[in-house]
C-alpha cells in the first residue's frame, strides 16, 4: 500500500473482537469466545477506497462495526486521522460519529419504516447540528435526494414505498447528508439487480470524486472489488492473510486461499480466461470458537507442510506494500 505521499484517514492495528459464549442456568459463565476479529492491521488513505474481501463469517461486519465503535473493540487501536478512537466515551465519539458513517446490505432493515424519507435523511443533520432548524434541513434534504436520483416529493412516502435500489440511495442519502469524510459500504449492493449494482456504484464513486470520500468496502464480489478498489485486505478466520494494493492481489495472488477465491473470478480477456483453472477448495471454513492448530487454513490447503499444522505464519511484506501471512511464500 502507497504510504509516502498519502495520508491516512484510518488506521486500524492489531484489532480484535471477541464475543464472550456464555452458558449456565443461574449463573452465566464464560465458557469460550467466538474469535470472530483476531488482530488485523490495515489503513484507508484519503479519498482513495480499501476493500475487505472473504468468506462468510470471516469477520468483516464485525470489524465494520467495531471501527465505528458500535461495539469495543476487546483490544487494538482504530487511529482516526491522529485521534485515537478505541476507548472514547460517547461524548467524546460524537464528533468522529459525525465523520464517519455506514451503508447496510440490507435497506429495509437500516431504514425506520415508521418514519417518513424526510424524517429518516433529516434526523442525524438535526442531531449532529449541521443544519440551523428543520426547514434548512428540509432543503438540504431535497436537494441532496436529487443528487441521488430521487425526487423532492419522496421526502414524505415511507420506506416500503420504494424499490430495493431507491432503498439503498436513500440510505446512502442519509449517510451523505451529515458530511462524512469516511463511509463503511457493507455489502451495499447485494441485494440489488446488476444494473441498479452498477447505478448504485457510479454515485458512490461521483461521491468520492467530487467531495474525496474514503471507503472501506466490504464485499464478496470479486469483480466489483477489483472495479473499486486501490488496496485490498483478503480475510479467512478473523484475520488478513494477504493484504496489497489490488491489481496486484488480483493479478498475482500469493497466498493459496487467494488463490482459490481469485480464481472464480474472471477475467475479461477471453484468451486468458480459456486458459485459467478454477481451485476448488475441499472442506467448509473452521469455526472461530476452536480453530485449527497452526495456520487457519491448513485443512483446507494442498500445499500445506509440517509447519504449516503447528505454527500460525507471520504476517509478513514480502514485496512493496504486498503482505502475507504463509509460510509457503519466501
Ligand atoms: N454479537 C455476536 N455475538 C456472537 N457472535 C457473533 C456476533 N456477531 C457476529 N458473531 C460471529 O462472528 C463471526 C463473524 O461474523 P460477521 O458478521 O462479522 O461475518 P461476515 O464476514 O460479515 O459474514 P457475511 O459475509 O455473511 O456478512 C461469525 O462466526 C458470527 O457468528
Ligand atoms: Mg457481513
Amino acid at each position: 500500500m502507497s504510504t509516502a505521499n498519502n495520508e491516512i484517514i484510518l488506521n486500524v492495528v492489531d484489532l480484535k473482537k471477541y464475543f464472550p459464549i456464555k452458558q449456565g442456568f443461574l449463573v452465566k459463565k464464560t465458557v469460550a469466545h467466538v474469535k470472530a476479529v483476531d488482530g488485523i492491521s490495515f489503513h484507508v488513505v484519503k479519498g482513495k477506497t480499501f476493500a475487505l474481501v472473504g468468506e462468510s463469517g470471516c469477520g468483516k461486519t464485525t470489524v465494520a462495526r467495531t471501527v465505528l465503535r458500535v461495539l469495543n473493540p476487546t483490544s487494538g487501536k482504530i487511529v482516526f486521522e491522529s485521534t485515537d478512537i478505541s476507548n472514547l466515551r460517547y461524548a467524546q465519539l460524537l464528533p468522529f460519529r459525525r465523520r464517519m458513517q455506514i451503508v447496510f446490505q440490507d435497506p429495509m432493515g437500516s431504514l425506520n419504516p415508521r418514519m417518513t424519507v424526510g424524517q429518516i435523511v433529516t434526523e442525524p443533520m438535526l442531531f449532529h447540528k449541521v443544519v440551523k432548524n428543520k426547514k434548512e434541513a428540509y432543503e438540504k434534504a431535497a436537494s441532496i435526494l436529487n443528487t441521488v436520483g430521487l425526487k423532492s416529493f419522496h421526502l414524505d412516502r415511507y420506506p416500503h414505498q420504494f424499490s430495493g435500489g431507491q432503498r439503498q440511495r436513500i440510505a446512502i442519502a442519509r449517510a451523505v447528508s451529515i458530511e462524512p469524510d469516511f463511509l463503511i459500504l457493507d455489502e451495499p449492493t447485494s441485494a440489488l439487480d446488476v444494473s441498479v449494482q452498477a447505478q448504485i456504484i457510479n454515485l458512490l464513486l461521483k461521491f468520492q470524486q467530487e467531495y474525496g470520500f474514503s471507503y472501506l468496502f466490504i464485499s464478496h464480489d470479486l469483480g466489483l472489488v477489483r472495479f473499486i478498489s486501490d488496496t485490498v485486505g483478503i480475510m479467512y478466520l478473523g484475520r488478513i492473510v494477504e493484504r496489497g494494493v489490488t491489481n496486484e492481489v488480483f493479478d498475482k495472488p500469493l497466498h493459496p486461499y487467494s488463490r482459490a477465491l481469485l480464481s472464480a473470478c474472471p477475467v475479461p480477456d477471453p484468451r486468458v480466461e480459456r486458459g485459467r483453472q478454477r481451485i476448488i477448495l475441499k472442506g467448509g471454513v473452521p469455526s472461530p470458537i476452536v480453530r485449527p492448530q497452526g495456520c487457519f487454513f491448513h485443512p483446507r490447503c494442498p500445499y500445506k507442510t509440517d509447519v504449516c499444522e503447528k505454527e500460525y505464519p507471520e504476517f509478513r511484506e514480502v514485496s512493496k506494500n504486498h503482505w502475507v501471512a504463509c509460510h509457503l511464500v519466501k
